[in-house]
């Protein structure tokens, strides 16, 4: 017997992820639901060979299934998940609502498994942000040798990251510049985003930073140690997919960049691609479709007592949010599930 999946947002860039990678990994599934809103009933997603046909979330019975890997956005999310948690459904959710309630795990499985057990408090885990996901994957083993004090990081982050209405945005844009059009207009992104940069993902907060850098901050403390310093600066690049992070760490300890580098090379996750020469690091092209985190240019921060500076690329639709919503769901079968 297998277990009963719903995906919630089957339409969209992290539920079709989800679909893949469920079937990649040979999920135990038994029966699945693509759902998403009444404006899609009838979508055809793939799912392996099969063609499902999406189903109106709203109207959709929780009762009977074991698990809803939830992907729709914060508002809808508020309105269902607590529908899907009280049929017994476990719900585990992408968007950033429970991701701070203190009776809700956050988890990375790499990082902080063990916290499935907080499951029963609401029958709902939660899934970091995309950017703190590959980024605690780095930390945690270093973290675990040396000690973090203090990390700042730069991230560098693709479009699929606001959803498929990002890409198709970079996408009109890309093609608006070789084929002028009269009416351009931004609405995912403030300003252009084809052949440009933006420093500013989400709201901006009253002390000038903005929620994307104070995700980072707020679930790193969550998910490895509320002791860590971090500063983050959020930047939305003309990428399609993958996220790219600078991360400059100041450890307790003192940590050889070899050491680093063999620790980061054994850790669960973790693909270390560092060679000192043209092209021997990896660059977010390459990282799409794969599950690692990539991690490059090692190398120590000569300025300070205890630092090392790192490169830090992964696929955001996957470790950043399907692939890690993926991998607690089998957390919790094999810890919770096949033990009843
Ligand atoms: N993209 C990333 O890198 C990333 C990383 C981490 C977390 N997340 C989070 O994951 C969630 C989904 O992101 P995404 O990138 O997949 O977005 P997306 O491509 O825009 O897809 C959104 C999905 O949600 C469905 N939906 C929206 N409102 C709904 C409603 N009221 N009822 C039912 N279905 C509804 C849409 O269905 P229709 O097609 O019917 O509209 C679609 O399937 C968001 O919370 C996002 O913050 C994304």
């Amino acid at each position: 017997m297998g277990y009963n999946i719903a995906i919630v947002g089957a339409t969209g860039n992290v539920g079709n992820e989800m679909l893949k990678i469920l079937d990649e990994r040979q999920f135990d599934v038994d029966k699945i639901a693509a759902l998403a809103s009444r404006r899609s009933l009838g979508t055809k997603v793939s799912f392996g060979d099969k063609t499902l046909k999406t189903q109106d979330l709203d109207t959709f019975d929780f009762a009977g299934w074991d698990i809803a890997l939830f992907a729709v956005g914060s508002d809808a999310t508020r309105k269902y998940a607590p529908i899907a948690a009280k049929a017994g459904c476990l719900v585990i959710d992408n968007s950033s609502l429970y991701r701070y309630d203190p009776m809700v795990p956050l988890i990375v499985p790499e990082v902080n498994a063990d916290a499935i057990e907080g499951y029963k408090n609401k029958m709902i885990i939660a899934n970091p942000n995309c950017s703190t996901a590959q980024m605690v994957v780095a930390l945690k083993p270093l973290h675990d040798r040396a000690t973090i004090k203090r990390v700042v990081v730069s991230t560098y982050q693709s479009v699929s990251g606001a959803g498929k209405e990002g890409m198709d945005e970079l996408w009109d844009q890309t093609k608006a510049i070789y084929n002028p059009v009269d009416n351009k207009t931004y609405t995912k992104f403030t300003k252009q985003i084809a052949f440009n940069v933006i420093p500013h993902i989400d709201v901006f907060m009253e002390d000038g930073t903005t929620k994307e850098e104070w995700k980072m901050v707020a679930e790193t403390k969550k998910i490895i140690d509320p002791k860590i310093k971090i500063t983050a600066t959020c930047v939305r690049v003309p990428v399609f997919v993958g996220h790219s992070e600078a991360i400059n760490i100041e450890f307790e300890d003192f940590l050889d960049v070899d050491e680093a580098r063999d620790i980061l090379r054994e850790a669960p996750g973790i693909m270390v691609i560092d060679k000192l020469e043209d092209g021997g690091y990896v660059t977010p092209i390459e990282c799409v479709g794969d599950y690692a985190t990539f991690i490059s240019r090692i190398r120590q921060d000569s300025t300070i007592d205890n630092g090392i500076n790192l490169w830090c690329v992964s696929d955001n639709l996957r470790k950043g949010a399907a692939l890690n919503a993926v991998q607690i769901a089998e957390v919790y079968v094999n810890r919770i599930l096949s033990k009843r």
